[in-house]
């Protein structure tokens, strides 16, 4: 994944070029660059290295004009270096170009544009479309009424397989971008005789809030005073202008170092915003807007399927748990990688269900577009408005808790906790869920933000145990039922930000080998709240403690542990099991992002990895 950004209108753009780059770096942040169209001249300047390396490197250089674009890269074609950085010009020196995604025919466009005498100086596949539209200009008439630059790119799309979100100029026509999109998101921010295209709302939201997101197969043709929408087969698209509705002060840090603190103290807030207005006025059920789907409809269903990708494949788990547990219908979880290829039988009674951040991952969307394709209707879960997935889902559930910047995802976790829970509530009461035990659920899922809020004053201590347990290299996270997906996405948070190794296992499985990796050198994160299966778990960590494994025990309030059982114990408060996840959550936040700073790591932007996974 990479960010684009593009601007035409009055104002430099390249300060307003690298203000959005800087915003779209947890995109990827390998290389950066820009051009500006200057007078008769496209002027380029980028850099390997992160976006303030190339701030550094123009403010050497003077770099106005009124339009540009710019680039931050994730590489995918090429290895990181000068040369691949983005944007690219076009052989004969008439275009520039920036994008998002993967060309996937290149090589043969390649070969015949080498052909034809173009030349490229990068590995990349976006020299090869930058040269393609460079072949198709040089063929197309001049038509009175129509743009040759928009037509040249409108006739290179047509030829390429693959993904993309681009933004090009040429050098003929200052003034004026042209940008499309297939698979890889682009917003274009409407101002005041000026437009910012970008691939994220984040870049332009300091500039307008009005925007208009491009579908799959749209052009945008766009000059300081006007802009036009159109398909690749030359229709004229209708604009639908939408309002963001969060600020720029939403995504910025504001006091805290990192993106991810921020979001993890987000979080009474997110599960506010992704509760409000969708319990049902006799407060035992939940009600949900956007589903498209009526509730006569939803009560013939008779399973679930629910798929996704990382830290939303752990949110999928915990819904199974209580889908299945309070609504007793059966679920099924699949990593959306695995289901898209699996060719897995479905009843047609099953309801489909995706759960993205995003939006944009392209497993869950294509495992999307499979289910819709074996004729099931598609939910989503997900939280960026307009998304790809939410665009081509039958109906869903938006998140509602702001954009979310830093990769390892927090608040997105916890709010999906809760959505999940409220679709179980929801298919529960329209099954055997008394009307007090759904009173009672709805309660407790109204207390939730303040339970996260106590369960943050816990910040300190673990700051503290996250400096004792930082040298460690090894480190296993146990929990059982619903918590059991937590010790995952325990695991999962540290291994990504930290670079420790770590593994999630349901606590029995550790007799069944895990066991064998405990020793002093390596601590056991360990889920032990009250209730039934509270001996056993204290029978599990007997067994860790015999062999000599440090103990970090996660405990409920009403979980007495034996003195000295745990070297570590940090105390959540009691909690109904719906919430009960939202709340361990935030321990294992917390402890890994600690153990992140400790080692000095780059918690916002952890090596080797991007905030969404838009390519294979
Ligand atoms: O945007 P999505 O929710 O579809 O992203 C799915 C995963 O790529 C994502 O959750 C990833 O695992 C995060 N880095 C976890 O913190």
């Amino acid at each position: 994944m990479c960010g684009i950004v593009g601007y035409v209108g009055k104002q430099q753009a390249v300060p307003i070029i690298l203000e959005g780059l800087k915003r779209l770096e947890y995109r990827g942040y390998d290389s950066a660059g820009v051009c500006v169209q200057n007078g008769r001249k496209l002027k380029v300047e980028k850099k390997a290295g992160r976006v303030d390396n190339l701030a550094k490197k123009i403010a050497r250089h003077h770099l106005t004009g009124t339009t540009g674009i710019g680039h931050t890269r994730w590489a995918t074609h090429g290895g990181v270096t000068d040369a691949n950085a983005h944007p690219h010009l076009s052989s004969d020196g008439k275009f520039a170009l920036v994008h998002n995604g993967v060309i996937e025919n290149f090589a043969q466009i390649k070969a015949f544009l080498a052909r034809k005498g173009y030349t490229f100086r990068s590995e990349t596949d976006t020299e090869v479309l930058c040269n393609l539209i460079a072949y198709h200009f040089a063929k197309e008439p001049a038509v009175k009424g129509q743009s040759r630059f928009l037509e040249s790119v409108r006739k290179t799309l047509r030829h390429v397989e693959g993904t993309y979100g681009i933004a090009a100029l040429c050098v003929d026509f200052p003034e004026e971008i042209v940008a499309a999109r297939k698979a890889s998101p682009l917003i274009l921010g409407v101002g005041d005789n000026e437009y910012i295209i970008a691939s994220d709302a984040s870049a332009l939201v300091s500039h307008t809030q009005n925007v208009v997101y491009l579908k799959d197969g749209e052009l945008v043709h766009l000059t300081p005073s006007a802009f036009t929408l159109s398909t690749l087969d030359q229709a004229d698209v209708s604009p639908v202008v939408d309002t963001i509705t969060w600020s720029v002060t939403d995504a910025d840090k504001g006091k805290y170092p990192h993106f991810m603190l921020k979001e993890i103290f987000e979080q009474p807030a997110a599960l506010e915003n992704a509760m409000r207005g969708r319990f049902a006025a006799d407060g035992s059920t939940a009600n949900f807007g956007g589903l498209n789907i009526t509730p006569a409809e939803f009560a013939t269903m008779e399973r679930f399927m629910f798929c996704a990708c990382g830290t939303a494949w752990h949110a999928c788990l915990v819904t199974e748990h209580l889908i299945e547990r309070f609504a007793r219908i059966p679920v099924e979880v699949d990593y959306a990688s695995e289901f898209r290829y699996r060719n897995s039988p479905l009843d047609p009674r099953t309801l489909f269900f995706v759960i993205s951040q995003s939006g944009e991952t392209i497993d869950t969307l294509a495992a999307l577009r499979e289910a819709k394709r074996k004729g099931h209707r598609v939910m989503a879960i997900n939280n960026v408005v307009g998304s790809s997935i939410a665009r081509e889902a039958d109906g869903g559930i938006y998140q509602h808790v702001g954009p979310e910047i830093g990769v390892a995802s927090t608040k997105a976790f916890t709010s999906q906790l809760l959505i999940g829970a409220m679709v179980a509530l929801y298919v529960a009461r329209m099954r055997d869920m008394s009307f007090s035990d759904g009173v009672q659920y709805v309660n407790a899922l109204k207390s939730a933000p303040d339970l996260v809020r106590q369960a943050l004053k816990l910040a300190p201590r673990i700051k503290a145990i996250a400096k004792r347990y930082a040298k460690f290299h090894d480190m296993l996270f146990l929990g059982r039922l619903s918590l059991f997906p937590i010790a995952l996405e325990g695991a999962l948070k540290l291994k990504e930000i930290s670079y420790l190794h770590a593994e999630g296992y349901p606590a029995a499985e550790m007799k069944h080998g895990p066991i064998a990796l405990i020793s002093k050198k390596c601590p056991t994160v360990f889920f032990a709240p009250s209730g039934e299966l509270f001996n056993k778990l204290v029978s599990s960590m007997q067994e860790i403690k015999a062999l000599k494994g440090p103990i970090i025990a996660i405990v409920t309030a009403g979980a007495k542990l034996p003195k000295g059982l745990a070297d570590e114990v940090i105390t959540l408060p009691d909690c109904h099991e719906a919430v009960l996840p939202i709340i361990a959550s935030i321990p294992v936040q917390l402890l890994s992002y600690y153990i992140a700073v400790e080692r000095g790591c780059d918690v916002d932007k952890p090596r080797n990895l991007a905030k969404s996974v838009t390519v294979e």
